[in-house]
């Protein structure tokens, strides 16, 4: 018997592609450690990894419409991957329609869409991350909303129901006027699980912020400080919740949306004692997302007991040679399967990963090619 308090390894032993994007068929046997993918631009490089992140995830990290992956003249794209979690294995399966997706567990449809992607934790960097640092404190939400849905399952419900009385409130408001009678059902019931979900959040920054401590210092050369904490919108306390968006109806109405509450939270970073966002050099911006996403990484492993595939997008055309070396030689202390995205292998030639811990595919006008 193995273990259950052990951190089980995880990783896509096959997967199979086909109409997707620019690939019209495609088989990979990755190595269980390193995949490095590599190719010029346009040949289809982050399509393999969005395939892999797909049937995982049901979705996309580039696009909302997954749909934009059916290859151009056909009609569905699908994705099909064996993956062994420990002694278990399963078979993975998406079929994305023009309109409709359809996926599939063992061959049985999944109950919900969330449970199905919860199983196979999967973390993507890629070069839009560095919004994570210089974007809307939406983007930071959503890391930790993302850390919500494997380690607090009733936390992200209570989201989901908060934002929907959040928003009957809103139509009231609007259509009735702040006295309406009916106001105050919905403004309980969004207080209840508002603060339920500011507790989820609260909790989901608690167990990233040493992670992201220790990321940062491990990719940073210097002594450079990193200060970041939770910047709540809302409250932990139904009754205090409650009584504030009573008393925020008029400017509620006037601004067309509720201004206290979670979805007004903040993930507040500041490098050297200024703020990340709009005073930390380029270079340490990158190196402050890469480390939010290796933070993320290490909270769902803790959290889910797997070390999640980590697709590590164009890292080359982000990082010089040594910061590349140092993410690597920082994955390589980890036990999860990677794969990773260049246009220049050479950056990884003297790979910190054995020969036998590594695979090498090329990628070339839509053909994969294992090398
Ligand atoms: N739905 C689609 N059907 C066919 N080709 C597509 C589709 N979407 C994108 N492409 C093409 O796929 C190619 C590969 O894109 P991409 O995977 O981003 O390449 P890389 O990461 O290697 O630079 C691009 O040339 C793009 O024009
Ligand atoms: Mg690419």
């Amino acid at each position: 018997m193995s273990d259950p308090a052990r951190v089980q390894t995880l990783r896509f032993e096959r997967a199979q592609l086909a109409s997707f994007r620019n690939i019209e068929s495609a088989l990979i046997a990755p190595s269980p450690r390193l995949n490095l993918i590599w190719g010029d631009n346009g040949q289809g490089k982050t399509s393999v990894l969005e395939a892999l992140y797909a049937v995982a995830t049901t979705r996309s990290f580039r696009t909302d419409k997954l749909a934009q992956a059916v290859k151009t003249g056909q009609p569905q794209a699908r994705v099909t991957a064996t993956v062994r979690e420990g002694d278990f294995v399963r078979e993975l399966g998406l079929k994305q329609g023009l309109r409709g997706r359809e996926v599939s567990l063992d061959g049985k449809r999944p109950k919900t869409l969330v449970s199905y992607a919860v199983r196979t934790p999967v973390v993507v960097f890629h070069p839009r991350d560095l919004e994570l640092v210089t974007g809307a404190a939406s983007e930071r939400r959503r890391l930790l909303d993302r850390l919500i849905l494997y380690a607090d399952p009733q936390g992200a419900e209570a989201a989901r129901r908060y934002a929907e009385a959040l928003k009957e409130r809103q139509r009231l408001l609007e259509t009735r006027g702040v006295a309406a009678a009916e106001l105050g059902d919905f403004e309980r019931v969004a207080a209840e699980h508002g603060a339920r979900f500011a507790r989820a959040r609260r909790e989901a920054t608690e167990r990233l912020l040493p992670e992201l401590s220790a990321a940062f210092a491990s990719v940073t050369p210097s002594e450079l400080a990193l200060d970041a904490r939770y910047l709540p919108g809302g409250s932990q306390n139904a009754e205090e919740f409650l009584t504030e968006l009573r008393a925020r109806r008029p400017e509620d109405y006037r601004r067309g949306r509720a201004s206290f509450g979670p979805q007004k939270d903040e993930l507040g970073l500041e490098v050297d004692g200024r703020p990340a966002r709009s005073d930390a050099s380029q270079g340490q911006q990158r190196l402050l997302s890469l480390s939010l996403k290796l933070a993320e990484l290490r909270c769902i492993e803790r959290t889910r007991r797997a070390h999640p595939v980590l697709l590590l997008d164009d890292v080359s055309s982000e990082l010089d040679a040594h910061r590349t070396e140092s993410v690597l030689a920082l994955l390589q202390a980890s036990q999860g399967q990677i794969f990773v995205t260049t246009t220049r292998p050479e950056l990884f030639a003297q790979s910190v990963f054995a020969a036998s811990d590594r695979a090498d595919f090329r990628v070339e006008n839509g053909r994969v090619t294992k090398l």
